[in-house]
Formats: structure tokens, C-alpha cells, sequence
């Protein structure tokens, strides 16, 4: 078998990429798979190689054969100039802000933001002397007049996390760009294979791997990509910390790569079914799918993104939360846990209130949030069929106490 020449690699298509990217054949050795490499020293082989700085790979922390594989693979897919590959999405959330930001700077977060990235913003860059402003996630071209003469940093996620508002990131970025502010995006839940986020103007992306680049709920992961002016300074910051991901899950994460278009056009044909499904239930007021039309940045969704994930919301008309316990409390199939993008459906109840400032989260209702898995959907519908009429029957309960 031939290597892989220049021009053919030019020209592949996406799904072609996926099954090929990373694959090395010398440090495979013949083997498909390129393995999971652990050590600490690299040996050089003499004296004016060790002295020349050229040799490959040169120590534990800065990369070895499997996190090579993985962040070529995951640059080429982002459209970056490279990636640092981290042990979780939170630590890639911490290593780009860290990247962005010193003592004295602004940083303004969409409010809609990864709880835990917040909670980063509020101890460790405030303890380093960042001041942060939370924005509408819907604010658009709008950000321009929150911007400082300090604002060093624009934080995005699209859709935002449990509530799944819609940003748009050109707009956002062209804003930030004009006042010297560097764009990141946490894009975990379209991944580089539903939303570009380099070509969209993004500085640094950020990607829980742990989700559908694992797709098995077995690792944590982060990556973060990076343009060609972002990607030294990432590189150097990461460089100093040290901080990367373990042999082990870096392998497990290639294998993620080859299935992962697979498993993310299931997940989108999976949930769209089972959106559908829930907006035509009595006991649902609302769907948010940023795929449906009654989304409301629909439109961005439709212009910039190529695809849906796995995972949305629902606000339930309102009931007693004893109703609510008694749906999610019955699931046999469907779990309750964080995290999310496995083979497998999960639920979990949200409450934006707790944490949002800039923007007012009343839905009307309980809200849910499911990821959707790749369980035959009529027996996921059969068991919140059952669920809801748990709810039903919890509810009428309540009401004859009253
Ligand atoms: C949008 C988003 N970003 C980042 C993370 C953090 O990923 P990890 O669990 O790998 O720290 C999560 C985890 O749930 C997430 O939902």
C-alpha cells in the first residue's frame, strides 16, 4: 500500500478524511491503528541530533505519536492552524481564556455559557485580575457597545448550554475583531463536522472530546484549535502548564474520529424523531432544537451550521416538581447524569435562574434536557409515554392536597 500522496489527501472528501486522518505508518508500524504512546524521555539518538532542536519528539509533555495523530486530525477538520490536546473540555475552557487574557483585561462571556467556564471567570481570572461581563447570548453586532478599551477576550457558545440559544458568530466576531479582541468559542455541540468554526471567525475553539469525539461516555477530553495568529500563544501556554491529555484517552479519541460523523448524523436523525415526538405531547409546552423552525435563531442555525447534535431541551407546561421527580424517577432506560453525546439517552432537569445575570430565564415551566442516544427511538417514546402519565397522575395527586 502506497502512502498517502499530497493530492489524493487534497482532495477527499469529509467522511474519506475521517477514516484517514492521523494514521502514521511509521509509528504504527504496519498496524492500522497508531497505539497509545506513554513516557516521560525520548531518547536522542547523538549529540548534534539532541543539539540541532529538530528531533521530532522530545518529551512526554510536548506531544508524543498518539496526541500528534489526534491534534493533525482534529486541525485539519477545524480548519486550524493546530491544536492542544487537554484532559477535559472545562481544562481547554481555562487553558484559551488563560491563553487570551492577563491581569487588568475585560473579558465579556455569553451568559448562556458552560456553568463551570463562568464559575472560571469568577475565581481563577478574577483571582488573576479579569474583570468579566456577561452578554445576552442573542446580542449579535450589538456586543460592539459592551466592548472596553481593555476587552481582551469574547467568549461564545452556540447553541448556549441547557437553554440552547443561538449565537451569531460572524456578527460577533467581526465586532471583537475591530476592537482587537480575540474570539472563543466553546463548539462542542456541533463539533468541526457541523460548524466551522475558524471560517466563521473564531480565534480559538474549544471541544469537550469527552462528548462525541468519545461517543461512549469513557474518556475526558479537551481540545482547543486555534488559528495561525492564536495557535503559538496556545501552544506556549499549554507548553508551560503541561497540562495534556493521558495516552490512553487520546488513542481512544482517534478511534472516537473514525465513527464520529456516523454517530453524529444518527444522534441528529435520533433527536429531531424524538423532538418531533415530545412537541406534539399535551404535557410539553415547548421544544428548543435550533433544527426546528420554531427555534428562535433558527435562521443563524440554518446559514451557518450543516448539521444538528444529539442533544435539546424541553420546557413541560407547568406541574408540582413531585410530577417532574415521578417522570424522571421511573426511567429504566433513559439515565439522569451530566455530560453527554454517548451512545446512550440521558435527562436531566435545569434551572438557568440560579446563574444567569444578564438575561431572564422564565420558560413557563420545568425544563429538561436530553441527549438523545442510539436506543430504538419507539422504546425511548414507550418509556416517556409511561413517564408522563406518572407525571399526570403525580400532578392530579398534588392537586387533590391542595
Ligand atoms: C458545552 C460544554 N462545554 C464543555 C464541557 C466540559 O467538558 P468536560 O466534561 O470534558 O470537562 C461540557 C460538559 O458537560 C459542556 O457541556
Amino acid at each position: 500500500m502506497a502512502d498517502l500522496s499530497k493530492d489524493t489527501h487534497a482532495k477527499l472528501r469529509r467522511r474519506t478524511k475521517l477514516v484517514h486522518l492521523g494514521h502514521d505508518r511509521e509509528a504504527s508500524q504496519g498496524f492500522v491503528n497508531v497505539p497509545a504512546y506513554r513516557g516521560s524521555t525520548v531518547l536522542y539518538p547523538d549529540y548534534a541530533t539532541l543539539k540541532s532542536g529538530k528531533q521530532r519528539y522530545t518529551y512526554g509533555t510536548h506531544g508524543t505519536p498518539t496526541t500528534r495523530a489526534l491534534c493533525d486530525a482534529w486541525s485539519e477538520l477545524s480548519g486550524a492552524a493546530g491544536t492542544t490536546l487537554v484532559p477535559s473540555g472545562l481544562a481547554a475552557i481555562g487553558l484559551a481564556l488563560s491563553t487570551a487574557l492577563q491581569s487588568g483585561d475585560h473579558l465579556l462571556m455569553t451568559d448562556a455559557a458552560y456553568f463551570p467556564a463562568r464559575r472560571f471567570a469568577e475565581t481563577e481570572l478574577r483571582r488573576m485580575g479579569v474583570e468579566t461581563t456577561y452578554y445576552d447570548p442573542a446580542i449579535g453586532a450589538g456586543i460592539a457597545e459592551l466592548m472596553r478599551p481593555n476587552t481582551r477576550a469574547v467568549f461564545t457558545e452556540a447553541p448556549g448550554s441547557q437553554s440552547l440559544e443561538m449565537q451569531d458568530i460572524p456578527a460577533i466576531a467581526a465586532a471583537a475583531h475591530a476592537c482587537g479582541a480575540c474570539v472563543i468559542m466553546d463548539n462542542t455541540w456541533a463539533t468541526p463536522l457541523f460548524f466551522s468554526p475558524h471560517a466563521h471567525g473564531v480565534d480559538m475553539a474549544v471541544e469537550a472530546g469527552t462528548k462525541y469525539l468519545s461517543g461512549h461516555s469513557d474518556l475526558l477530553l479537551g481540545l482547543v484549535s486555534a488559528n495561525a495568529e492564536w495557535f503559538p500563544r496556545l501552544n506556549a501556554t499549554a507548553t508551560n502548564w503541561a497540562i495534556l491529555a493521558a495516552p490512553d484517552d487520546s488513542f481512544l479519541a482517534l478511534r472516537g474520529l473514525r465513527t464520529m460523523e456516523l454517530r453524529l448524523r444518527e444522534a441528529e436523525r435520533q433527536a429531531l424523531g424524538l423532538a418531533q415526538w415530545l412537541a406534539g405531547r399535551p404535557e410539553v409546552k415547548r421544544v428548543i432544537h435550533p433544527a426546528r423552525p420554531d427555534y428562535p435563531g433558527h435562521d443563524i442555525w440554518k446559514r451557518d451550521f450543516t448539521g444538528s447534535s444529539g442533544l435539546f431541551s424541553v420546557i413541560l407546561n407547568p406541574v408540582p416538581e413531585a410530577a417532574v421527580a415521578a417522570l424522571l424517577d421511573g426511567l429504566e432506560l433513559i439515565g439522569m447524569g451530566y455530560s453527554w453525546g454517548g451512545y446512550e439517552t440521558l435527562v436531566i432537569p435545569f434551572d438557568c435562574r440560579t446563574y444567569r445575570t444578564a438575561t431572564h430565564w422564565a420558560p413557563g415551566g420545568p425544563a429538561l434536557r436530553f441527549t438523545v442516544g442510539l436506543e430504538d427511538l419507539d422504546d425511548l417514546k414507550d418509556e416517556l409515554d409511561r413517564g408522563f402519565q406518572r407525571l399526570r397522575e403525580a400532578s392530579e395527586t398534588s392537586a387533590g392536597k391542595e
